[in-house]
């Protein structure tokens, strides 16, 4: 454990999947990258119903407890900000509940299973006076932040149209086991909500408009897989003579879209593309250039602007200090921050929110505007018709 400095901050921790494990991960790291904002996050407590899974994770991150019951997190005295990193189904009961205890909680996408359960979050977080983090955690990656201050600036001029994709392969393989992520009633959708929930947040981020109009169509190209044997999440293990059970929701889905700014755009996803790891990528093309990232290469940008861009196409730049929070991690120009980083910058913005009353990470509200546009997705697939989303509302963060 870092050596503590300034105010501590008990944290309680629900779920010890993958993204509880990183959430422990940047909670440790935050008092070394982010010495200035003087908060030692303290681990309290952690909750999972694998027990093994628990105590486990209690012995890797150094949790005083830890418990099957995700109630003693949020009743526990020391717990002052909580994590909630559960399969989707259960973030609206755990959000609710820590709403209730009076904890701000940094919870992970798509929130829920549908649009309406994110909206009991943000009423719950909002009338409870609470501030939030959400895992939209490409938004700030520190090149993310450097294109979004350029096209702020005027750099790429009118933005025109957004290329947006989340192509992966986690679950190319057939044999892959049919886990939660595959369950209407536990994941809800499928990559609407796992991938594109980012690359909503993301194009949202950057264009700094809701997109407010959607046509969509959705594909599941492998219809049913193998039941998951022991293990969690993308690990689960498969037995040769597993039953085959059915896939609820979608593998693929592609979106036309209309930005609230006047913006066209299109969104692909997909979770079986063969030779995709993790392609996930945007550009956004303006009248005077174009500003491109993938994640894949996350730690450089393509840009075309200024006086030459049409001489001259895209040059590459890397990151350096220039870029977001590069500088806490690395004091050489293109020297790479990995995924984790991004979670520690995720991570830092919800502390920093908690201990400053104001909301500086993305927040409930950010994560029911990807929701309602995932929404409006699946009701155009089914009507054939461009579907409206809803304004955004409460405390959005992704305008600002
Ligand atoms: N921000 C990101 O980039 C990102 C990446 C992956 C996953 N996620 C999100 O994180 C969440 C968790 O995904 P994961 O990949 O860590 O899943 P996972 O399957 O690895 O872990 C889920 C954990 O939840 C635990 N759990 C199940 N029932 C529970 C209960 N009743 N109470 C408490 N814990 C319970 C399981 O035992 C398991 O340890 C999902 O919502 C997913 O969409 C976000």
């Amino acid at each position: 454990m870092n050596v503590a400095t300034g105010r501590r901050l008990g944290v309680g921790l629900i779920s010890a999947g993958w993204m509880g494990r990183l959430h422990s991960r940047a909670y440790r790291a935050i008092p070394d990258k982010y010495a200035d904002l003087e908060v030692t996050p303290d681990l309290v407590i952690v909750a999972d119903p694998d027990l093994a899974n628990a105590s486990a994770a209690q012995r890797q991150f150094g949790y005083r407890q830890s418990t099957a019951d995700y109630r003693e997190v949020l009743a526990h005295a020391d717990v002052e900000a909580v994590s909630i990193c559960a399969p989707n189904y259960l973030h609206r009961e755990f959000a609710l509940a820590a709403a209730a205890a009076g904890k701000p909680f940094w919870i992970e996408k798509p929130m829920g299973i549908s649009a309406a359960q994110a909206a009991d979050v943000v009423a719950a977080a909002e009338s409870a006076g609470l501030v939030t983090g959400v895992g939209f955690t490409y938004r700030h990656a520190p090149a993310v932040e450097y294109a979004k201050t350029l096209i702020a600036q005027g750099a790429i001029g009118r933005i025109t149209n957004v290329h947006c994709k989340l192509n992966a392969d986690y679950s190319a393989d057939p044999r892959g086991a049919r886990t939660w992520r595959f369950e209407l009633g536990k994941a809800g959708t499928g990559v609407l909500g796992d991938l594109l929930s980012h690359g909503f947040d993301l194009a949202q981020y950057l264009v700094g408009s809701p997109v407010g109009a959607v046509s969509a169509l959705t594909e599941t190209f492998i219809k049913e897989r193998p039941a998951p044997g022991a293990g969690t999440g993308h690990n689960a293990a498969v037995a040769d003579d597993a039953p085959m059970l059915p896939v609820e929701n979608e593998d693929y889905a592609a979106l036309l879209v209309r930005f609230g700014c006047g913006a066209a755009g299109t969104f692909e996803a997909t979770r079986v593309g063969v030779g995709s790891r993790c392609d996930y990528g945007i550009s956004v093309h303006g009248t005077a250039g174009v500003i491109g990232w993938n994640f894949e290469r996350m730690n450089e940008v393509e840009i075309c602007s200024g006086p030459f861009a049409r001489d001259y196409g895209y040059t590459r730049e890397m990151s350096d200090h220039r870029f977001g929070d590069f500088a806490r991690f690395q004091p050489g120009a293109g020297m790479g921050l990995s995924f984790d980083d991004l979670k520690t910058i995720e991570g830092a913005r919800f502390v920093r929110s908690v201990v400053s009353g104001t909301q500086v990470a993305a927040s409930v509200a950010d994560a029911l505007a990807t929701s309602r546009i995932a929404s409006a997705a699946i009701e155009s697939v089914s009507s054939g018709r461009w579907v409206t989303v809803p304004e955004p509302t409460g405390k959005t963060t992704f305008d600002l």
